[in-house]
């Protein structure tokens, strides 16, 4: 039973939306549907288009077939009704993403529809497009000032930028300093799906919408917290884009490193972009750099060789379609990160991910301190209470601890609280995509990466990726598909009470 619900409710400026992509992967998956999902719940404002922008030869009529084709999966016919007067606000403009001329065809078209359908000349960019193509974008946005805001009869011009967000920490710099010859730092919306996600949202409102667990939340109280993100899925077809990338790069730099900060911040004074802006960046700052001499200690890769994912037979990353043969990229990574500051000193932070995992699962567990003393005969080895945020696929907190299990002895057992999004709130939680959209629709940018701290993070990983790509470095683990991984990642965790938590 839920009580008191409150909601903030805004609904977004009128928009036209320009995805460049338009035919590509992302679009049709996510952004798309998004955008439908958004307006069937009455989300977004009555005034708002859609322009693609992609080299695929397609026109309005064609691209409004592709994107009915996409919405049609299991939609009822009141749905196909409204998908066709949905695709109605749907444009196509076809060219060259290095060509100036497809920027003033873009910008013509724009202004001759915007009047039509009253969308206030606010404009939100949206590059769904691999990212050695940013900056084929983003100068000519400048060029022909579809960038410039608040002037000669323009709204607001915000820009999404996909991950990766570079490849290592000078092209992030790189990436950064050319978006900002064009557009301000506000109107930068460097998207990380994760902190979409309900659950990662929710961490906050469970640490902070709550007096009982804060006081909880400090090396006092806890040993130590480990970040996991296991997928069953191996690189599928996009093997091109991940050996060249790895783990490391792929999931950590992002994802991981924003759960981090989401649980490991100081309470910002307000809920708004700058002030969490801010406190994320501090947790970054006080994670102790690790050498390039320190990585074996602190940071393990893997790879994974042929076995068996939920009963099915799988092949190993080297015998992938599109990898390299000798292939050293990691599709397992773990590192051991310390925070010096007051809250977290001598707590250690252990994020982990990789594909072709036993589950599919992303958890943060707090692992807290054993009591100091145990007056109970027979209770030495005693599991440490834990509190698990379940992130995915089940949504959900659960709490373990131990009892007293009934009967004449005193004997104690572990027990489990759970709390599960689905059976306590029921409906469906909205995709991680939906949230982000309408956030930079509405201009809040609290869900998004800004230029800081996307640096720093890669900044703080450099010294990993420099040792595992060094000529010398040693040869990759290997972990059969379907286990938890390298067997060499269970030296990052040292004393004896300590072991992963395999969800
Ligand atoms: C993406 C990575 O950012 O996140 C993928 O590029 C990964 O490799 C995916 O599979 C995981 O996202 P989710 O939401 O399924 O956990």
């Amino acid at each position: 039973m839920v009580d008191n619900l409150i909601i903030t409710e805004q609904c977004p400026d009128p928009f036209a939306l320009v995805i460049f992509g338009a035919s590509g992967d992302l679009t049709h998956r996510k952004l798309i549907p998004a955008l439908w999902n958004l307006q069937q719940q009455g989300r977004l404002p009555e005034s708002f288009i859609l322009l693609g922008v992609a080299r695929r030869d397609l026109n309005d009529a064609s691209f409004r077939r592709q994107v009915l084709d996409t919405l049609q999966d299991d939609r009822n016919a009141r749905d196909r009704a409204a998908a066709e007067v949905f695709v109605q606000r749907l444009f196509y403009v076809q060219g060259d993403y290095a060509d100036l001329t497809t920027y003033r065809r873009l910008r013509e078209r724009l202004d001759t529809l915007e009047p039509q359908w009253g969308t206030d000349r606010n404009r939100c960019f949206y590059c769904a497009v691999p990212p050695q193509v940013y900056p084929d974008i983003v100068q000519p946005l400048g060029q022909t000032g579809l960038s410039c805001e608040h002037s000669a009869g323009c709204g607001w011009s915000r820009i999404i930028v996909e991950k990766p967000f570079g490849h290592d920490h000078e092209s992030a710099q790189r990436l950064n300093a050319l978006l900002h010859v064009v557009f301000s730092e506000h109107q930068i919306y460097r998207i990380d799906h994760y902190l979409g996600k309900e659950t990662v949202q929710n961490i906050l409102v469970f640490r902070l919408g709550n007096s009982m667990f804060e006081p909880l939340w400090n090396r006092r109280y806890v040993d130590h917290v480990q970040i996991t993100s296991a997928e069953t899925a191996g690189v599928e077809h996009r093997a091109g884009y991940y050996d060249g990338s790895g783990a490391l790069r792929d999931m950590i730099q992002n994802h991981l490193l924003q759960v981090l900060c989401t649980i490991a911040m100081e309470p910002p004074s307000t809920f708004d972009a700058y002030s969490v802006g801010i406190e994320k960046l501090k947790v970054l700052q006080a994670i102790r750099p690790i050498s390039i001499g320190e990585v074996d200690r602190y940071a393990v890769r893997g790879q994974y060789e042929a076995g068996e994912v939920e009963g099915q037979p799988c092949q190993g990353y080297l015998e992938e379609p599109d990898v390299a043969r000798d292939s050293r990229t990691e599709t397992y990574a773990a590192l051991r990160l310390t925070l010096d500051n007051w809250r977290w000193q001598g707590v250690p932070f252990l994020l982990r991910t990789g594909k072709r995992l036993k589950t599919r699962a992303t958890t943060v567990t707090l692992q807290f301190r054993q009591p100091p003393h145990l007056i109970f005969p027979h209770a030495s080895g005693l599991p440490a209470s834990t509190l698990t945020l379940h992130i995915q696929p089940d949504e959900g907190i659960s709490l373990s601890f131990n009892g007293k299990i009934p009967g004449p002895d005193l004997c104690l057992g572990t027990v489990h609280m759970d709390f599960d999004y689905a059976e306590t709130f029921g409906g469906r939680s909205p995709e991680a995509y939906e949230t982000l959209l309408l956030d930079c629709l509405r201009g809040d940018a609290t869900l998004y990466g800004s230029s800081d701290w996307v640096e720093k993070s890669w900044e703080l990983l450099m010294p990993v990726l420099e040792a595992w790509t060094a000529p010398s470095s040693r040869r990759v683990p290997r972990y059969p598909a379907g286990s938890w991984g390298p067997r060499e990642a269970d030296t990052l965790l040292e004393g004896e009470w300590r072991q992963w938590l395999n969800p």
